[in-house]
């Protein structure tokens, strides 16, 4: 395929509206009318939801139920004003986001530990790392007086803990895991170096969903002296209740006492708007290192526990909600639904012979196929309408069973179309493709070594009006 070629393309799906809608390279002149501007986002946001709503779609929208959205958006609604920069106009919001805080180190085993289990509300699952780590970086400095730290994190850890190395001047040395998928023990202990300041483990991680061996890594790190970081960004609101619900749960929280923080996404499995994500430490120690304080700006004292400034309280008014209207029934029949539809998609994929699941996953799950082009069944998928995950090193697709997959009919649907889409593969060989997928997208790119750059250009790509 030619360069040009692929770049008009994919020009075509990140911008489909481009001669269909005017494009405001500057304010109007005029402001449009509001019920003008209502309709142009109505219009737009009813031809994207069919997609999403059908549960053709990995992960993304974790609940997406009419009466739910509809909930959440009118507590958003009631405090879309909301800052909680500004504690003393929205105690409000400092009263949701304490609870917030309580209600999921509670779920993720604060009352098994002598320790306070304390956190933070942040935007999103990235956000919770970035902060985790510069708290432990920070610790480091100046407990240690450890100045080039490094964070250990298996090679299946969140790309976010990337970010924080790249952000913070850290070194994030990635271990290449098991042949079970997950963390290898043994290599992740000798990869500790005396700058090692935290350790990484996910339950589970994003590419495979597998739990990695929390038990023995966080051991480790507290026989070390070194911090230990469980991402449950995705896992932490289902893995409770699977445990509840008699499901093999390897154990991964605060119950450890080697976990020394957690970062749990109420935006995800917690089934509030997008834009939270819940950060816990085990002690006010590291949470210290978190915040940021400045006592001489002439603009006053400042102080903020997290990576912005101005916050959007609506969302934690939300993510609150979400919580409490949920309540343990609640999240123990969400997550019994879904890991029940997620067995039925696996019991299906395993009766595919060109198909090979990675491992014994719960509720996202990876395949790969040793006979075909994993991309090639990708592309023909995704051209059924469905929005699936590619994975590299090594290639495979993975699908994160949501509320959305446990309406009726969706993952023996997902499974007719995956069987066809493995028959149209198999018929012609001539499809194997060496694209790769990008995170979010359902086009692949092509070009390995130029990647970088051209990924970069994609973005410029993004923000052009
Ligand atoms: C395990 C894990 N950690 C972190 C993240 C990052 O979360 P976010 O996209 O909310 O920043 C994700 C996202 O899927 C995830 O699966």
């Amino acid at each position: 395929m030619d360069i040009a070629k692929f770049q008009q393309e994919l020009q075509a799906t990140l911008k489909p509206y481009k001669d269909e809608l005017p494009s405001f390279r500057s304010l109007p002149k005029e402001g449009l009318s509001r019920a003008e501007v209502v309709d142009i986002v109505a219009k737009l946001a009813q031809r994207e939801a069919p997609r999403w709503q059908s549960g053709k779609v990995s992960g993304a929208v974790y609940h997406g139920d009419p009466a739910h959205i509809e909930f959440q958006n009118t507590i958003y609604n009631l405090q879309s004003q909301a800052n909680p920069l500004h504690m003393d106009l929205w105690p409000s919001i400092t009263k949701f986001e304490a609870e917030i805080i309580a209600m999921t180190a509670h779920m993720l085993g604060a009352d098994y530990t002598e320790d306070e289990i304390v956190g933070s509300v942040s935007s999103g699952g990235t956000e919770s790392i970035l902060l985790a780590m510069k708290a432990y970086r920070d610790w480091a400095r100046a407990t240690k007086n450890i100045t080039e730290p490094e964070i250990i994190a298996p090679s299946t850890a969140h790309v976010a803990f990337e970010k924080a190395a790249q952000y913070f001047g850290m070194k994030l040395i990635r271990v290449p895991i098991g042949e079970d998928f997950r963390a290898d023990v043994r290599a992740m202990e000798e990869a500790i170096t005396p700058n090692t300041v935290v350790m990484v483990g996910s339950a589970p991680p994003f590419p495979h969903g597998i739990v990695d061996p929390i038990e023995e890594l966080s051991e480790i790190a507290r026989q070390r002296g070194i911090g230990f970081h469980t991402d449950a960004c995705l896992g932490g609101f289902v893995l409770p209740w699977a445990e509840r619900l008699g499901y093999p749960v390897p154990k991964f929280d605060f119950r450890l006492p080697g976990v020394t923080s957690m970062s749990c996404d109420t935006h995800k499995y917690g089934y509030a708007a997008k834009g939270t994500s819940v950060v816990l430490y085990r002690g006010r120690e590291l949470r210290h290192h978190q915040y940021f304080v400045s006592t001489d700006w002439c603009g006053g004292i400042y102080i903020s526990p997290t990576l912005t400034g101005s916050r959007p309280g609506g969302l934690s008014a939300a993510a609150w909600a979400a919580m409490v209207s949920m309540g343990e029934s609640g999240y123990l029949e969400a997550a019994r639904r879904i890991l029940k539809s997620a067995e039925t998609i696996k019991k299906g994929i395993a009766c595919i012979p060109e198909l090979q699941i990675i491992g014994d996953p719960l509720f996202v799950i990876a395949f790969t196929s040793k006979q075909l082009d994993i991309y090639a069944v990708l592309d023909v998928m995704s051209q059924m309408g469905w929005n699936l995950n590619g994975l590299q090193n090594p290639p495979a697709i993975h699908i994160a069973v949501t509320i959305r997959h446990t309406q009726e009919g969706v993952p023996e649907r997902f499974l007719e179309d995956l069987r066809r889409a493995v028959e149209i593969v198999k018929s012609r060989p001539e499809m194997q493709g060496s694209m790769t997928p990008v995170y979010g997208m359902t086009s692949n790119v092509f070009l390995r070594g130029a990647v970088d750059q051209f990924l970069r250009n994609l973005l410029d790509t993004i923000f052009e009006a």
